[in-house]
């Protein structure tokens, strides 16, 4: 179990937890995160899951893998080193916490 942590654009902040192997996005989507749309239901075909990522963490997250890096290329808001779609966001076990930012725009 750990906790996500996701800022909006206006700095408000909701804190939900994540059970090991759930993804970013259903977690976000179980717990009514406004903010992700994840119009495909992380089926990896339409960008609108987009995070970004709390500097440092992309260090100890599993890398993207080559179809996430070509969809972010479809993002709304502007693509960031720090942006992951949540729908391929998980935690490994040696994470508790991790914080997200939802951008401006899914679509
Ligand atoms: S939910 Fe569609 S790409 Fe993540």
């Amino acid at each position: 179990m750990a906790q996500i942590r996701f800022i909006q654009q206006d700095g408000s902040e909701a804190v939900v937890n994540i059970d090991s192997g759930t993804s970013v996005m259903l977690a976000a989507i179980r717990n009514g995160v406004s903010g992700i749309d994840a119009e495909c239901g992380g089926c990896l075909d339409c960008a609108t899951c987009h995070v970004y990522v709390e500097e440092g963490a992309s260090g100890v997250l599993a890398p993207p893998q080559p179809e996430e890096l070509e969809l972010l290329g479809s993002v709304a808001a502007p693509r960031k080193s720090n942006s992951r779609l949540s729908c391929q966001l998980k935690l490994p076990p040696s994470i508790t916490s991790l914080t997200v930012h939802i951008p401006e725009a899914q679509s």
